[in-house]
């Protein structure tokens, strides 16, 4: 089965690397702002986990952006019968998407679709990007208001400038882990991406030096209902086996809103990286954020860079992410 992703447009790699982090199908296409992809089966939980996807369509046919070319698709695609709405998208420039509802709404109608546009069962959507027209079934639309209601402010426990549940969340999921996996935050803070991870399904473990950090982190995910296993230690000195967890994410501690419990910054990182290693199993991911290029420690330490993505925050601040593999 063909599926279509169209990401969001508020990171030029991440929304990408999410998708084919948990998604293992055979790309197909790759076009600005969209992935095609043959997968066996359509998996309506992974999509769920999704942070920077607006929708999943199963492609019906792919045309040139042109009405003549989207009229002739309309006239010929495989739909249930149903009744049916229409939604164009366009990314970048190109045809107005009114145009182009209103060419595949009238080729359906022809073929005696009923279009009912206030409670359709079947949305037909149709994404324009670069000079061509994905036309297909609409298999999800991912809720993302609802990372809006774990915003740092609406949790019990909350310290300024962490990282808002979207990002976090996206974080997860390039790590690749599966549900009731073991996933590992070593500078846990506020428990931002434990949270996003249980919410996933993953077994949630995390640690912070400083003992408030972690009751507060204990706090939040209570509050969501999320189950966890959190220890106060100290990042360069991990109470943990080695080759025991699935993967790692976390947000490194950068010597600015929060305090740094080690020598130097410099100490810090490669230490716990060393440590982060020691850990994780082999083959396995650690999706490490920071706000100062990484690349070097990581690689001095053994790690195998798989990927880097910035996302620009404000002015004075652009966070690194680096996915690792052991
Ligand atoms: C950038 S914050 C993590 C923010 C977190 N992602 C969140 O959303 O709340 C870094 C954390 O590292 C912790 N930290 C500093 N030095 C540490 C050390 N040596 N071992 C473990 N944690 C440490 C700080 O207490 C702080 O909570």
């Amino acid at each position: 089965m063909r599926l279509a992703f169209e990401l969001s447009g508020e990171s030029e790699s991440i929304p990408r690397a999410e998708v084919l982090a948990i998604f293992r199908g055979l790309v197909v296409q790759e076009i600005e702002r969209v992935v095609v992809m043959d997968v066996e089966i359509f998996d309506q939980q992974l999509a769920n986990r999704l942070a920077m996807t607006h929708a999943v369509i199963e492609v019906k046919d792919v045309c040139a952006q042109k009405l003549t070319s989207i009229y002739q698709a309309a006239q010929n695609i495989e739909l249930p019968r149903v009744s049916v709405a229409v939604r164009a998208k366009r990314i970048g420039p190109g045809l107005k998407s009114v145009d182009v509802e209103a060419t595949i709404g009238k080729a359906l109608a022809e073929r005696g679709f009923e279009i009912d546009l206030a409670h359709p069962q079947l949305l037909v959507r149709a994404l324009l990007s670069d000079d061509v027209c994905i036309i297909g079934k609409t298999l999800t639309q991912i809720n993302r208001s609802q990372f809006e209601s774990r915003r740092p402010r609406f949790r019990p426990y909350f310290y300024p400038g962490v990282l808002l549940p979207r990002i976090a969340r996206a974080a997860v999921n390039l790590s690749g882990i599966k549900a009731h996996e073991l996933i590992f935050d070593p500078f846990c803070g506020t428990g931002g991406l434990l949270l996003e991870a249980g919410l996933i399904g993953a077994t949630a473990l995390g640690s912070d030096v400083d003992s408030r950090m972690v009751f507060g982190t204990k706090m939040n995910l209570d509050y969501f209902g999320v189950e966890s296993t959190l220890l106060v230690q100290d990042a360069m000195r991990l109470a943990l086996q080695d080759e025991c967890v699935e993967a790692v994410t976390t947000d490194l501690p950068y010597g600015r809103s929060v305090s740094i419990h080690a020598q130097s910054l410099g100490q810090l990182t490669e230490m716990a990286l060393d440590e982060i290693l020691r850990i994780l199993k082999s083959g396995a991911r650690a999706v490490l954020i920071s706000h100062n290029p990484i690349e070097r420690e990581v690689l001095d330490v053994g790690f195998t860079i798989e990927g880097r993505h910035t996302q620009y925050v404000h002015k004075s601040l652009t966070r690194e992410i680096v996915v690792v593999r052991k």
